[in-house]
């Protein structure tokens, strides 16, 4: 099994593809669609990257995976899988963030159930990247359809824990819950020492290099919020304190209502144009 990441700097986050040396077979794990805030735009310099890379290893994309619906940036879910093909799937308990979204945005034309993804994944599912088992391990909290995607001795989480420097995800989002997301990071920190957790997320100082992975062992000594015992009430009193008055991620807008159609941008109106909305005096 190689593990290969890919770092978008405006966001800062980190894609991977993880491959099968033996049959070739690949999966790509949090992919970002670039967005211009001001000019509305978006691009794919970030997507076209791991494109290439999949293209001149010759390997055959058969998953396109998301660990959760995104508030910081849009996934270009969509986006490869029209280049590349594989099969878009997230965590099952996505239909409940489509439905309040869905709500908060006032959106018609995007399906509750689901059926905008290729499959929705089952806590305990067991799938396969060639010959790699994944296995699903729902860790909700920072969302309520956060999953951690278990194979070998490798996690994706998301961002349910970050780099031990930061900590963990923010659990203000409609759905979250600090004490959920403590529950979840005690299930992955359950996992072997020396499991290696590919987190979504690192935010380095100007000239510093970002890092993407720490172990289980490494999680439990330097973790800034999940040390080795920290008890569930303290760490949800420092959460919610972290949280209370957090700004609204930049991106939330856009991502959202992206994610939330498996990275498919709204249907163009009569005059071939679409658009995203904004929700006033809401968020
Ligand atoms: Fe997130």
């Amino acid at each position: 099994m190689h593990v290969a990441h890919f770092y978008d700097k405006d966001t800062g986050t980190f894609t991977y593809v993880v491959s099968d040396e033996k049959t070739k077979k690949c999966a790509v794990i949090d992919s970002v669609l670039n967005f211009d805030i001001y000019s509305a735009s978006t691009y794919t310099k970030s997507a076209d990257a791991v494109i290439e890379y999949v293209k001149s290893h010759s390997l055959t994309v058969e998953w396109v995976l998301d660990t959760h619906a995104h508030a910081d940036h849009l996934t270009a879910a969509h986006y490869i899988k029209s280049q590349l093909g594989g099969k878009t799937a997230i965590g099952e308990k996505i239909v409940s963030v489509i439905k309040t979204w869905s709500e908060i945005f006032n959106l018609n034309d995007v399906p509750l159930d689901g059926s905008q993804f290729d499959h929705l994944l089952k806590e305990g599912e067991k799938f396969y990247i060639g010959e790699i088992e994944v296995v699903v391990m729902h860790t909700p909290g920072h969302t309520p359809a956060c999953s951690t995607y278990v194979m070998g001795d490798c996690a994706f989480v998301g961002d349910t824990i970050l780099m031990p420097h930061i900590g963990t995800a923010r659990t203000d989002f409609p759905g979250g819950s600090a004490r959920t997301l403590y529950q979840s990071i005690q299930k992955i920190l359950s996992l072997p020492e020396d499991t290696k957790i590919y987190t979504c997320h690192d935010y380095p100082k100007e000239g510093d290099k970002p890092h993407c992975v720490a172990t289980v062992a490494e999680h439990k000594a330097h973790n800034a919020l999940v040390y080795d015992g920290v008890k569930e009430d303290e760490y949800v009193v420092n959460r919610n304190r972290r949280d209370a008055g957090k700004p609204v991620p930049t991106l939330l807008i856009p991502s959202i209502q992206v994610n939330i159609r498996a990275g498919e941008l709204p249907r163009p109106e009569s005059n071939g144009k679409a658009y995203l909305k904004f929700p006033l005096n809401t968020l």
